[in-house]
């Protein structure tokens, strides 16, 4: 594969799960990258221990801290070319007993950390004259999933938010992407209780979950030169679990 070895890449939530692979697929592609992370410092040393990448400790809610940070990555790297809005949680939960703090904490972390994030970079790269912003949605997002009104509303968004900046950046060098993972192999949805996690892998037709490092090999194809026409369009990984 070629070495795309000037330009820097952010990650959030890239110390664990699929953003660790999204990570370590960019490095290896010859990025320079930043990996972002909120709460679990023994996750992210670890991380950065087994593959060299700098880790960056913010709340991605917050446009604040988010502006400190990429400041500071920007200094540490140089100018973000590379976008990976990856960060999420979850609150599952039905509706009738989902509070205002469970709604709120997905929407702030899953939705708000994509304006936050990539209106701090969108200026450099207008001016620039190229980007790549990769929003990881879910197939959540596009199905919905009963115990998810707030994560299933928030990935959904993110859908809509790609579409509407991709129109806006495709004149400039900039593309934005979504792409849709099924259920993957990571704590969180190892997070679901066994009895439900084995009904869901039963309705995927390939018969397995999916693997971190299979939704990081589209996010490089993605970020590449090569990817230049694929704007405001959503990759579904789902192991055919859902066709949009
Ligand atoms: N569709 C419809 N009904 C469902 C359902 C589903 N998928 N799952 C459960 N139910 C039903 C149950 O059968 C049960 O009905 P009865 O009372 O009539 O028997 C009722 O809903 C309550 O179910 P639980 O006993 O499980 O209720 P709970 O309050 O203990 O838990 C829950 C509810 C937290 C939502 C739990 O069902 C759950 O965790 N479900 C999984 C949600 C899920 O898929 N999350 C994905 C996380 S991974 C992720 O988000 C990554 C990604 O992007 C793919």
């Amino acid at each position: 594969m070629t070495k795309e070895t000037s330009k820097v890449a952010v990650v959030t939530g890239g110390t664990r799960g699929i953003g660790a692979a999204i990570c370590e697929g960019l490095k290896d592609a010859g990025y320079a990258v930043a990996a972002t992370y909120q709460g679990n410092d023994e996750a992210a040393k670890k991380f950065s221990a087994n593959t060299g990448i700098a880790t960056y400790k913010f709340d991605v809610g917050d446009f604040d801290a988010c502006e400190e940070a990429v400041k500071k990555i920007t200094k540490d790297l140089g100018p973000v070319d590379v976008l990976v809005n990856n960060a999420g949680i979850t609150r599952d939960a039905f509706l009738h007993k989902t509070t205002p703090k469970h709604w709120h904490d997905v929407v702030h972390t899953n939705l708000d950390s994509v304006f936050n994030m990539s209106r701090l970079v969108i200026e450099g790269m207008r001016e620039r004259g190229f980007g790549r912003i990769i929003n990881i949605s879910s197939i959540n997002g596009q199905a919905g999933q009963a115990g998810q009104t707030n994560y299933s509303a928030a990935k959904a968004g993110i859908l809509g938010f790609t579409k509407a900046l991709a129109q806006e950046s495709a004149s400039k060098g900039i593309t934005v992407n979504a792409i849709a993972p099924g259920y993957i192999d990571t704590d969180m949805v190892r997070a679901v209780p066994p009895e439900v996690l084995e009904k869901i892998v039963a309705k995927i037709p390939v018969k397995r979950l999916g693997k971190a490092e299979e939704i990081a090999a589209m996010v490089v194809f993605l970020a590449s030169d090569k990817a230049g026409f694929a704007t405001g369009a959503t990759f579904a990984i789902n192991g055919g679990q859902y066709f949009s």
